[in-house]
């Protein structure tokens, strides 16, 4: 079956973060929005399919995630990720967020320091410092549009007594695919260190041809044994307002850790809808996926090719995952505020600005491409005429 993306879905007057919320975040009703990361595509008819039939039973008690739903998940990352999981080892979560903010409660004290690599999502710094953590940035290099870790950095870090590493594996915003050589050495210094690794690989599925992902805990027993790892088909196939993921972890004391503040919260059962989504997408979704990869790469050709053709001073890095572009906008010589502003208000588009990602983010902006193309095209037609005014 052929999937349409180009089809323009109306969001608006739906409680849609992205849409409905513009006035309050960007003081801009009308502006197109390009920023929180979720999809304007339709979700797939297979899953609208699974939700109906569920809805048709007419009773919505409570409920807890069956066989299915695990072997679902299992098999899924075992064939798109080469990565052989068991049952026991996968936790729910209504969120990766929320699963961020309780490794921090479950593997670290109250004045512990926790290491992320900005610039990053930023939800990353409120997973840590609310709960009175401190953060360690090891800030990534950036030299000539090409991102990497900055290993030495890290390594000084990590010898320091940080408790945990949070890593975003595909990163975003810089759209980096980690490569299982990246891994091992980010890895082994943990290793080294007694630092637990909160592998946040929430973008894996959606990883363009050329690039692979490679689950941290897949490398090597010693990596699993210190590896918390959390996945879900919330970004893939647009399901974030089901609050459906799964952490994986495979030692025990980890996951006893992890499972008690959870357990705690009364947060572990989730929600008929979740599960039901959650399924059909593993099951089905194969193909969809692929289709939306491509459609992507289209969105990311076109952006490269507008601004190399025609808006010079703005420089896409091309992402190897994500459907989050990181665009390098140093040459428009503006402030942080003013980015931002220029954007939001004197174009008309939504975007993140940079600094919230933290060191490293100043004079970048991220952008949202899982659109329609037309939706884009007309973006950047506002960005471009923007531009000559300045
Ligand atoms: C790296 C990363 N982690 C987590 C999330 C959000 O996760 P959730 O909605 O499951 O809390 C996002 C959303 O953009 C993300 O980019």
């Amino acid at each position: 079956m052929t999937y349409n993306f180009d089809e323009p879905v109306i969001r608006h007057h739906t409680c849609s973060v992205k849409y409905d919320l513009r006035k309050e975040i960007f003081d801009n009703k009308d502006l197109i929005p390009m920023w929180v990361a979720d999809m304007d595509f339709r979700t797939a008819p297979f899953i609208i399919d699974s939700l109906k039939r569920r809805l048709d039973h007419e009773i919505l008690g409570y409920t807890y995630h069956g066989g299915e739903y695990y072997n679902s998940i299992i098999d899924w990352i075992g064939k798109r990720h080469n990565w052989k999981i068991e049952k026991e080892w996968i936790l729910f979560s209504p969120g990766i967020v929320p699963a961020l903010n309780i490794s921090t409660l479950a593997y670290t004290n109250p004045g512990d320091s926790v290491i992320v690599q900005p610039p990053v999502y930023f939800p990353f710094f409120s997973a840590v410092e609310p709960h009175k953590r401190i953060l360690e940035y090891n800030q990534l290099k950036e030299d000539d549009g090409q991102w990497s870790v900055d290993f030495e950095d890290l390594r000084k870090r990590a010898s320091k007594g940080a408790r945990i590493l949070i890593l975003s594996n595909p990163h975003n915003p810089v759209g980096r695919v980690w490569t299982p050589d990246e891994l091992k050495k980010i890895g082994d210094i943990c290793l080294e260190n007694d630092i637990i690794i909160i592998s946040d690989e929430i973008h894996s599925d959606l990883v363009f041809p050329g690039n692979t992902h490679t689950p941290l805990a897949s490398l090597s027993k010693e990596l699993a044994a210190i590896t918390v790892t959390c996945m879900a088909p919330s970004k893939s196939f647009n399901l974030a307002g089901l609050a459906t993921s799964s952490i994986i972890i495979s030692n025990d004391n980890l996951r006893e850790m992890f499972n008690k503040e959870i357990a705690n919260l009364h947060i572990e059962k989730g929600n008929i809808f979740g599960n039901e989504a959650s399924i059909a997408a593993y099951r089905h979704g194969a193909e969809w996926l692929d289709q939306l990869l491509a459609y992507l790469t289209k969105n990311i050709d076109y952006v490269i090719q507008r601004c190399t053709n025609s808006i010079p001073l703005i420089k896409p890095v091309r992402p190897e995952a994500t459907y989050l572009i990181w665009l390098d906008c140093r040459e428009m010589d503006l402030s942080p505020e003013e980015l931002g502003k220029f954007f939001s208000l004197k174009a008309g588009v939504g975007l993140n600005e940079g600094s919230v990602f933290g060191p490293g983010g100043e004079g970048f902006m991220r952008m949202n491409l899982a659109t329609p193309l037309a939706v884009i095209s007309e973006a950047f037609d506002k960005i471009e005429n923007a531009i000559k005014t300045l």
